[in-house]
């Protein structure tokens, strides 16, 4: 099992255009099938969740060719609508699909994609959505059998929480439906936004992502479509809060820095210097950070869950106390006791946090267990003193472009071995 060797306590130095964003990029992938044609997606990171992705498509019947972050879709031709379970247990993200599958072909077969390491992550809200459209889902031995009435019916859906992958599934099948579709209670998400940009390039008229409804008027007319993906804004808060800890002045470019509004507020009260233009944050810190507010994880606008871990793990090696209180999922803490193996002081209780600051971090040998997790220890390990191996790193692929060497790149002392 590879991990990695982090020499803590060097600065971050340098310029780092942030790679496209992971979140926006796999739904966008699954709007591909929408389109009898080519669909040329830019800034398509590399990352295990995009090259699977990639696989289902090509499994589906498409061509697909990449070339750097260039992808080209072709789906003239799609010859299924199953997906298999393999794929569908590698990547939870696949449940798009679904909303895909039923606009363009009126038939998905997906097994359920069950929890993570998250804790349980219902998919109710997709399905209901679904249903309202006239798509006839069975639920049987773990299998999705999910059948529309062709053509799918526009209708109102409201959303009792304001889920991204159900506003997203919702978004996809209402491409293929005869009439106007409302969401109410929609996802605020840039993803969403970003989503919406690409699909009103197939010729699908769709207004009001941003806000919490979302109109769509089904009916794809391009047959070529040419899209480039947003920055990705956890990628983003995690280099910031690993300069945070580490110290050092870096500077993003190829993110939208309102996407970060809340983190870098909170980054800022913990002691950091940001400026921000259009486009790019410029973050300088001296390593010493302090206590800030609580820290409340919230749907967009709101501080993001994703980028809960790798705060808390920068803050847990500065001064002072911050509570956290995690409000999307039940177990999204795994990271904490790895945390206190290198010194940091931590109480959980249920979905609270209480981070004490308990000055510089020490090294040690830990592990990640999920994406976002596994990549606050290695925030943790480049502001420690001392030597981290960090192991996990298939979760750290998932979503973070050759994080070691860009992180390298920064000057971190990190190594693959
Ligand atoms: C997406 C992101 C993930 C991020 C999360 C919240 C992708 C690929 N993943 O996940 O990185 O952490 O948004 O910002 O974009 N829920 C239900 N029923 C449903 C759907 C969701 O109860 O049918 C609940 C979930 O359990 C969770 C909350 O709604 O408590 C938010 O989940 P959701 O916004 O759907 O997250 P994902 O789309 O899975």
């Amino acid at each position: 099992m590879s991990f990695y060797e982090i020499t803590g306590g060097r600065p971050l130095e340098g310029r780092l255009a942030v790679q496209g964003s992971k979140n926006s990029v796999l739904p966008i992938l699954a709007a591909a099938i929408l389109i009898p044609g080519e669909s040329v997606i830019h800034n398509c990171p590399h990352l295990s969740d995009v090259d699977n992705t990639l696989d289902i498509l090509r499994l589906l019947g498409c061509q697909v060719l990449r070339d750097g972050t260039t992808v080209r879709i072709n789906a003239s031709h799609l010859t299924r609508w199953d997906i298999p379970d393999r794929l569908v247990r590698e990547m939870r993200g696949s449940v798009v699909f679904l909303g895909s599958l039923l606009a363009r072909l009126g038939a998905a077969q997906l097994c359920y994609p069950g929890g993570c390491e998250l804790g349980p992550r219902p998919i109710d809200l997709h399905l209901s959505a679904l249903r309202a459209l006239g798509a006839e889902i069975a639920e049987e031995h773990g299998l999705l059998h999910c059948m529309g009435c062709r053509p799918l019916q526009g209708r109102e859906i409201c959303l009792s929480i304001p889920s991204v992958g159900a506003t997203e599934n919702a978004m996809l099948a209402a491409c293929g439906c005869q009439g106007k579709t409302v969401i109410t209670g929609a996802a605020r998400e840039p993803e969403i936004v970003d989503l919406q940009d690409f699909l009103r390039k197939t010729g699908v008229h769709i207004t009001g992502a941003g806000t919490s409804r979302i109109c769509i008027q089904g009916g794809v007319s391009q047959d070529r479509v040419e899209h480039t993906v947003i920055g990705d804004r956890m990628a983003g808060a995690t280099y910031l809060c690993a300069a945070a800890a580490a110290g050092g002045s870096i500077e993003l470019t190829g993110l939208e820095p309102e996407h970060l509004a809340c983190v870098l507020a909170v980054l800022e009260e913990a002691g950091c210097r940001i400026t921000q233009e259009k486009g790019q944050i410029t973050l300088h810190s001296s390593g010493q950070l302090h206590g800030v507010r609580p820290v409340r994880t919230a749907p967009y606008p709101g501080f993001p869950t994703d980028a809960q871990a790798v705060l808390m793990a920068a803050l847990a090696g500065g001064e002072g106390s911050t509570m956290f209180v995690e409000n999307i999922f039940d177990s999204r803490y795994h990271h904490v006791d790895e945390l206190r193996r290198m010194g940091a002081r931590i109480q959980t209780d249920g979905r609270v946090a209480v981070v004490t600051g308990a000055g510089r971090l020490h090294g040690a040998d830990v592990h990640g267990t999920d994406l976002r997790g596994a990549a606050a220890l290695v925030v943790a390990a480049l502001g420690a003193k001392g030597v981290s191996r960090v192991s996990g790193l298939a979760h750290l692929e998932r979503g973070y472009d050759s994080f070691g060497d860009t992180l390298s790149s920064l000057g971190a002392r990190i190594q693959t071995l």
